[in-house]
């Protein structure tokens, strides 16, 4: 085989893995699929049309140059366009129709996928435009997967959980000041906000191994950290008493015990798991209460990229190879994060676990462009966020797929955030003795 039919393979493959997650969590009931089940989030049915609608636009329209599909309906799918909170109101196509239409225009990007040229423009080049898409139906199939977090009802979605996990020697471990690589030139389907590569500096810190434990979490609920405003950011504070947070999203006291709640199974809150389901301000609130704060996303990502034998950056914590079971818990294989400690094989050069995968990690920085980027394709998938009101979260959940993360690759939301699968592990500044 070519490198470009072995190209063309995998973008096929790729494709069809995606549409096999959509389809899993779109397979409920109809007025499952358009009721909304949050304000925050969408009708599933309309994500799944919206699925469509981008593909059809990017691949069909864009690269293949054929005919629209549903040009009428291209407004309604707009995510600038409608609020999440009014879509329910929208002449949505019903779930029937959606099924279709993302079918029909999946057809046509498969032919279009059998002829397109994948090299002569920046667009095409490594089949680009066919990552970009795969990764927005992972993206997608992830906000999908927040919403069941958020649906009421009986479960829907199984999976066998995560093996048991050994615990790294050391707590934490000190990570060498100095320039290093962030942002990527190189990856062929990085997005355009981790674009390009650039040398920076980071003054040595200490990063936790594993990330914070739902176990350490009840230690400071139990200390009195929610009501303690010392440990709060002023507008945290103001967050937290107006939104009355007492514990993680989906936690409820029983008696003496905490349980939570998980795609609808009740359970006692596992002590070894990474916590879930926290905002920014109750991170960095945690943190400040442990001595500790937040690593910033310079730090994050030298933490999981950077390899002190040979000073390059590497693509993933455990090396340059594409993740696999044995690195990270991503992908939906499991419903649930994996005790702390877990992956021993994917743990960084430094000995840092489970940075890829399990939980998204809160870092304590704002969403800006690196030096040099210019957005590309288009302007409303990064540039438009730049500045505004959101914290940045690295490494993936075990609810976002291996094509969707990367070590380069950057998330954000607001900071008052809950439904999203993010935890944080913590940092701090080294002592005069640690750094020598
Ligand atoms: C990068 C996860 C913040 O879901 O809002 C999906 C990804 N962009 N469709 C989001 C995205 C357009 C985006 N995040
Ligand atoms: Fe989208």
């Amino acid at each position: 085989m070519t490198s470009t039919e072995d190209l063309r393979e995998r973008v096929a493959e790729q494709l069809r893995r995606s549409r096999e997650r959509s389809t899993v969590l779109t397979s409920i009931e109809d007025d499952e699929l358009v009721r909304q089940h949050s304000k925050l989030m969408s009708p599933l049915v309309w994500d799944l049309a919206h699925i469509g609608n981008q593909e059809e636009l990017w691949l069909v329209r864009d690269v293949g140059g054929r005919e629209p599909v549903r040009e009428d309906i291209d407004h309604l799918y707009d995510a600038f366009q409608h609020a999440r909170a009014d879509r329910p109101a929208l002449p949505l196509l019903s779930p029937a129709e959606a099924r279709g239409y993302v079918r029909e225009v999946r057809d046509k990007v498969f032919d279009v996928l059998d002829k397109a040229p994948l090299e002569g423009s920046r667009l095409v080049d490594h089949g680009f435009a066919f990552g970009m898409i795969v990764q927005h139906e992972q993206q997608h199939d992830e906000t999908m997967l927040a919403t069941h977090q958020l649906r009421i009802g009986a479960p829907v979605l199984h999976a066998p959980d995560p093996g048991p996990a050994v615990r790294p020697t050391a707590r934490e471990v000190l990570v060498p000041g100095g320039e290093f690589t962030m942002g990527t030139s190189t990856e062929p389907w990085a997005l355009d906000n981790e674009r390009p590569a650039f040398r920076t500096h980071v003054d040595a810190f200490v990063i936790d191994t594993v990330p914070v434990s739902n176990g350490d979490y009840l230690a400071f609920i139990d200390a009195g950290g929610y009501d303690d405003e010392r440990w709060w950011s002023e507008r945290g504070w103001a967050h937290r008493t107006k939104a009355k947070l007492v514990a993680p999203r989906f936690w409820e006291r029983d008696g003496d015990r905490w349980v939570r709640t998980r795609f609808g199974v009740v359970e006692p809150v596992p002590l070894d798991e990474p916590v879930v389901h926290v905002c920014f301000h109750e991170a960095q609130a945690y943190a400040r209460w442990a001595g500790k704060r937040l690593p910033t996303e310079p730090e994050w990502e030298k933490a999981a990229r950077f390899d002190p034998a040979t000073g390059r950056s590497r693509r993933y914590p455990w090396g340059d190879e594409d993740p696999g079971p044995e690195h990270a818990n991503l992908g939906q294989r499991h419903l649930r994060p994996a005790p702390v400690g877990s992956y021993p094989a994917g743990e960084s050069p430094l000995g840092v676990r489970q940075l890829i995968g399990d939980v998204w990690e809160w870092v304590d920085s704002d969403f800006h462009a690196y030096p040099g980027f210019a957005a590309f394709p288009y302007k409303e998938y990064s540039e438009v966020f730049f500045g505004g009101d959101y914290k940045m979260l690295r490494g993936g959940s075990f609810g976002t797929d291996a094509s969707a993360v990367r070590g380069t690759f950057r998330n954000w939301d607001h900071p008052i955030r809950r439904q999203i699968f993010a935890g944080f592990r913590c940092a701090r500044d080294p002592r005069p003795d640690e750094v020598g």
